[in-house]
């Protein structure tokens, strides 16, 4: 991919601002948004357009990292690797062992080669490559009709979902998502069709008391009220307070009703409650192994260590969920078993499960329950990678 020569100025702001973002990523395993944000912090573009075009170059730079690496080694400076990378010569091998012409890691690739076979799971990469933009009209700020015509008027070319009614995925947009008129006054918000998913597979209704046991910052509680209009009665539980804070900001921006929401600062893995719920969402933390089309950045430094802390955490989290309530989500935006079907299989004496959604694929045929819990991929769903399982405790 070659710069945009009429949109970008000053090769050496431009070879600054890249080689930051990559120290940024590999260095302190920051998002790429993290990095880009970081490295723009002085004037690193004149406009909106220069900004957008250095942007996606810097996705593109670190989603390629992994290949650049292939072709001339770790040890150069990030500056070498840059110049290196906008004269296209990465691409110049043939001859690279697929992982490095794929640009993930080399277990990455041989795991998921062994889960979906080659030509699938090559086609799952490829896909991660490009962020699909999903919408969810958030129907406690308009109606979707209402919210739809703004979006035409603004110029958005968009697919209603066929699942959903009130998500759209964006075909075409005029400029930035985020700034959308309807996104910055919150009447939509962007929202993987994955996650939208998850909270739809646990059904919400106005008389449901739901844990949302790791919920910052808020966009499944915000989707239970808006499904619910309001009424369901939320515990929303998360360990972090810097995260905890930035969910109170977005649930009032998104009209959440939080006399009705239970925010809880705590370890969920030890979370009480006087009452049994009816229902529990763990949306647990994970590697982000399958969120690559979010943040490339995983690519860089996804390890499979981290792939076995986040299983530990999922496991116990998981227990304690079949405790609380009647009927659990677990999810993850992991496409690695041991954060999916290896964590399930955990508790699978004590619930029955519901596959509740059919044009969702089956989990991995490693384990014996795998037509009964599901997977969304990118290549298929045009979604980020994410695992589900609706489990009714026993
Ligand atoms: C995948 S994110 C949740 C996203 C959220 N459900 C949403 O849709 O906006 C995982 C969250 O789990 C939280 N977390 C990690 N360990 C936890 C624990 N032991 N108890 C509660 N929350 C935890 C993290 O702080 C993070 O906010």
């Amino acid at each position: 991919m070659r710069p945009d020569r009429s949109v970008l100025k000053g090769g050496r702001r431009l070879i600054k601002t890249l080689s930051r973002v990559l120290y940024e990523v590999v260095e302190h395993h920051v998002s790429v948004d993290v990095a880009f944000k970081r490295a723009c912090r002085s004037a690193c573009a004149d406009s909106l357009e220069e900004r957008e075009e250095l942007y996606r170059l810097a996705r593109k730079l670190v989603s390629d990292y992994i290949k650049l690496t292939c072709v001339v080694g770790r040890k150069k400076p990030y500056g070498a690797l840059v110049r290196v990378w906008l004269k296209g010569i990465h691409n110049l091998l043939e001859e690279m062992p697929p992982w490095c012409r794929l640009s993930y890691p080399e277990w990455y690739y041989r795991k998921l080669t062994e889960l979906l076979g080659r030509e699938e799971a090559e086609k799952v990469m490829r896909a991660m490559e490009d962020r699909v933009w999903w919408l969810r009209i958030n129907t406690l700020r308009g109606s979707v009709e209402y919210v739809l015509r703004e979006l035409e008027r603004e110029g958005v070319e968009f697919e209603v979902d066929k699942h959903f009614h009130y998500l759209v995925r964006i075909v075409r947009s005029p400029k930035p998502v985020r700034l959308l008129q309807p996104v910055k006054e919150f009447k939509a918000v962007p929202q993987d069709k994955a996650s939208v998913a998850v909270v739809e597979a646990l059904n919400p209704s106005e008389d449901d008391l739901i844990v949302d046991m790791a919920s910052a910052p808020g966009l499944k509680t915000s989707l239970i009220m808006a499904l619910t209009e309001n009424k369901a009665k939320v515990v929303a539980a998360d360990i972090s307070w810097r995260r905890m804070l930035n969910e109170v900001a977005l649930l009032k921006k998104l009209g959440v009703d939080l006399s009705r929401v239970y925010l809880t600062l705590t370890d969920s893995s030890s979370l009480n409650l006087r009452a049994r719920a009816d229902k529990v969402l763990l949306d647990a933390p994970c590697s982000n192994s399958g969120a690559v089309s979010k943040d490339p950045g995983v690519k860089v430094h996804l390890t499979q260590s981290k792939i076995r802390y986040y299983a530990g955490i999922q496991r116990a989290l998981l227990r304690k969920a079949i405790e609380l309530g009647e009927l659990v989500t677990y999810s993850t935006c992991s496409i690695m078993p041991e954060e999916g079907e290896l964590v399930t299989a955990s508790v699978r004496n004590v619930v029955r499960f519901r596959r509740v959604f059919s044009w969702a694929s089956p989990g991995y045929g490693i384990v014996d329950f795998s037509n009964e819990v599901m997977r969304f991929f990118p290549h298929k769903h045009a979604t980020e990678a994410f695992y589900l399982a609706v489990l009714e405790v026993r």
